[in-house]
């Protein structure tokens, strides 16, 4: 059994700042599956949607996907937010689902410094509506595929990385 824990979730529910401070707190060394890609490409996430589409995308994280179960191990995993769709993702680790609201979601994007940044650089955040719907289709899938829920509104990211260490040590 691998000992991974890979956090999945809505976009901009926290994935990367949980990631940064569960690393302060533990021995764990983290990787981004879209940091994976990113370099992979040389692109950047916008530019590979935008050059290549969607798909395009999606067989680069099942690439990264089948990499991560065949060769990584006691690793923090963050991924994009629809990385869990992968059918081998139960097989790589612990699967940790940061939960939260769709309006929370927002209001905590739109309250960072680098609010258009963290809006512009996500392709499917661009319409709100299609963005919503999109939230509303995944987050049952989300919940199914979690071994563990953290609920991360208006929790800071050191509350939320306590609560993970507790709940994965538990879960062991
Ligand atoms: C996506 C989420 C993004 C990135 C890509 C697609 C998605 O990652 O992988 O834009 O399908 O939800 P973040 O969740 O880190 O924003």
């Amino acid at each position: 059994m691998k000992k991974n824990i890979v956090l999945i979730g809505f976009m901009g529910v926290g994935k990367g700042s949980i990631a940064r401070e569960l690393i302060k707190m533990s021995e764990y060394i983290a990787i981004d599956t879209d940091d994976l890609i990113e370099s992979m490409e040389n692109l950047t996430i916008q530019k590979i949607f935008s050059q290549n589409g969607e798909e395009y995308f999606r067989k680069l994280e099942k690439k990264v996907a089948i990499w991560l179960e065949s060769s990584i191990d006691n690793t923090l995993i963050s991924t994009g937010g629809g990385f869990y769709k992968q059918e081998n993702i139960k097989n790589i680790g612990i699967i940790v689902l940061l939960d939260s609201p769709f309006d929370k979601i927002i209001n905590r994007i739109k309250a960072h410094p680098n609010a258009l940044k963290k809006l512009k650089k996500r392709p499917l955040l661009k319409d709100l509506e299609k963005a919503k719907e999109l939230y509303k289709q995944r987050r049952p899938e989300y919940l199914k595929v979690a071994d563990i829920v953290i609920d991360v509104t208006d929790k800071s990211a050191i509350e939320c990385s306590k609560e993970l260490l507790k709940k994965v040590e538990e879960h062991a």
